[in-house]
C-alpha cells in the first residue's frame, strides 16, 4: 500500500523509534499510550495468547510482555522493522514469534489469538473497503477481543486539522486520516465487532483514541 513504502526503509525503524523519545510532549504521549494499552489489555484479561499486528518497532512490547501472556505474536508487513524489533529489544524480542505479511491478509487461522491489538495502523486506511478488510482480518485471528488505536473526531485536534485541510485544500493523497466516530461504530459492526471500552488519550483534546472490541460471536 502507498503509505507502507517509508516503513521498508533501512534506517526508518531507528528514526520511527527515535521519534517517540524525541522530545518532553512525545515521551509523555508514549508513557500515556502504553498506560493505555495496558488498561485496555487489564478489560480484555487475556491470559494464554496476544498478538501484535503492525508491530513496528515493538514500542508496545514490553507493556504486551508485561502481562505474563504466555503466547506473544507480532507481525509487520516490513522485515527492516521486525529485525529492529527483534534486535532492539534483545531478551525481551526473543519472547515474540514474528511473522512478516500484510494486516489485509493475515497469515494465521480463524481465532488464531485470544488478544489482537492493531495500534497506530488503522488511520492510514483512509479507503473504506481497505480499512473494513483490515479489521475484518483482525476479527477473525482474534478469538475474544481486538485493541485498536487510531484517529478520531470530536476534538481539538481533528477540528484543527479539518479547519487547514478546508483552507489549503485536501492533498491529491493523505498519509493519515481522522476517521469519524460514527463511521467506525459502522466499519466494526461490519467487522462483527463491538465497542466494550474506549480511552482518549487527552480527552477532548488528542485524536488517538484506544478501544477495545468485542467479537460479537464470542458472547
Ligand atoms: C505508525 S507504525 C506503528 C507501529 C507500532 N504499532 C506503534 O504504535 O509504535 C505503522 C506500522 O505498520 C506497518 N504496516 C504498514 N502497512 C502495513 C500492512 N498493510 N500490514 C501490516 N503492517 C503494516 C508499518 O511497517 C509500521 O511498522
Amino acid at each position: 500500500m502507498e503509505f507502507s513504502g517509508k516503513y521498508h526503509e533501512a534506517d526508518f525503524p531507528e528514526r520511527y523509534a527515535d521519534k517517540h523519545a524525541r522530545t518532553l510532549t512525545r515521551r509523555a504521549n508514549d508513557r500515556r499510550e502504553q498506560a493505555l494499552l495496558a488498561r485496555c489489555l487489564t478489560v480484555c484479561a487475556c491470559s494464554d495468547s496476544l498478538a501484535d499486528i503492525g508491530c513496528g518497532p515493538g514500542r508496545f512490547w514490553p507493556t504486551l510482555a508485561s502481562t505474563d501472556v504466555p503466547d506473544l505474536y507480532a507481525l509487520d508487513v516490513s522485515h527492516a522493522m521486525l529485525s529492529f524489533a527483534r534486535e532492539h529489544h534483545g531478551v525481551l524480542g526473543q519472547r515474540f514469534r514474528v511473522a512478516a505479511g500484510s494486516v489485509l491478509s493475515l497469515p494465521y487461522v480463524d481465532n488464531a489469538f485470544e488478544t489482537v491489538a492493531c495500534l497506530r495502523l488503522l488511520h492510514h486506511f483512509g479507503d473504506r473497503l481497505q480499512r473494513r478488510r483490515a479489521l475484518g482480518e483482525l476479527a477473525r485471528v482474534a478469538r475474544n477481543h481486538v485493541i485498536v488505536s487510531l484517529w478520531t473526531d470530536g476534538n481539538y485536534k481533528a477540528w484543527r486539522r479539518a479547519r487547514l485541510e478546508r483552507r489549503r485544500g485536501r492533498r491529491p493523497y493523505e498519509n493519515r486520516h481522522v476517521i469519524p466516530r460514527g463511521v467506525l461504530q459502522e466499519d466494526f459492526t461490519a467487522a462483527g465487532l463491538v465497542v466494550e471500552r474506549h480511552f482518549d488519550l487527552v480527552p477532548a483534546f488528542s485524536q488517538w483514541r484506544y478501544y477495545v472490541l468485542g467479537k460479537m460471536d464470542s458472547r
